[in-house]
């Protein structure tokens, strides 16, 4: 049965007349539950690729892989509108492949719509998802899938020719059927001056305070991430690195001195069964 959820996206377009958009990302159920009554918006983003899987960048990751996971969050969202990230390599060839990657998105996971990253050169694949009835967040500035053209994961539109372009591929994308725009790792005046063109809510991550929106990758947020270089705009909203690190250690200490399990952790025989 197709799960219908509180957020929708005439809602999220709403809310560019006021009340900032929440949007976490979401890898699993489990997750999903805790977060579907704070988030407006669940992502399962490509980021999976690092934060998941282990890998430096989302290049990896497949649609099946993409699937997998937005169909464990979609069961754990009643009320967040949940969205999946078309993977590198599933939309790139032009609308015909990018359709047919988002109808197996929406069919197989049960997500209410997809986001790609690109500017003008994606708009055909919007509105080919768009015209199928497929709603299309789009993703402009640090556009992770672009790693190897960037040379990294940097910041964007910081000169006066890369923020005139970002300010093109805002509106064509705004025309080609978008519902709404990430923002990453770009100016907060540039960021500033594309959410007040657009009639479209933006969503910053690393794009200052004046989106419609804000971001951010899960395990970034809860502190859960040991290995990965974290950039500026990440902030830390509690420790989970360090509580599963102590939890850790006093389960190994009580394993090895033998306070664990205790006589409450086992179970008595029935007597006379
Ligand atoms: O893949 C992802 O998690 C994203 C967010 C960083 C916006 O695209």
């Amino acid at each position: 049965m197709q799960q219908i959820r509180a957020m929708r996206v005439p809602d999220i377009i709403d809310r560019k007349a006021g009340g900032k958009l929440v949007m976490l990302t979401a890898y699993d159920f489990t997750m999903a539950r805790l977060l579907d009554r704070h988030a407006d918006i669940l992502l399962v983003g490509d980021t999976l690729g690092c934060v998941v899987q282990g890998h430096d960048t989302t290049l990896k990751v497949t649609l099946e892989q993409m699937i997998y996971h937005a169909g464990m969050v979609s069961r754990g969202a009643d009320r967040a509108l949940v969205v999946a990230d078309l993977p590198f390599g599933t939309y790139q060839q032009g609308p015909p492949q990018a359709l047919q990657a988002a109808l197996r998105l929406v069919k197989e996971s049960d997500v209410s719509a997809v986001k790609l990253e690109g500017g003008e050169s994606v708009c055909e694949s919007v509105r080919a998802i768009t015209a199928a009835g497929i709603p299309v967040m789009a993703h402009l500035g640090l556009t992770p899938q672009s790693f190897h053209a960037f040379g990294g994961n940097k910041v964007q539109g910081r000169d006066a020719q890369s923020a005139a372009r970002l300010q093109r591929d805002a509106l064509a994308l705004q025309q080609a059927g978008a519902f709404a725009l990430v923002l990453e790792a770009i100016p907060a005046a540039l960021a500033q001056e594309v959410s007040r063109r657009l009639a479209i809510p933006t969503i910053g991550i690393g794009a200052g305070p004046h989106c419609d929106g804000q971001v951010l990758v899960i395990n970034d947020m809860i502190g859960l991430n040991s290995s990965r270089a974290p950039m500026k705009f990440n902030k830390e909203f509690c420790a989970v690195r360090e509580a599963i690190d102590r939890a850790a250690a006093e389960f190994a200490g009580e394993v090895r001195c033998g306070a664990f399990p205790a006589p409450e952790n086992s179970y008595a025989a029935v007597v006379g069964g």
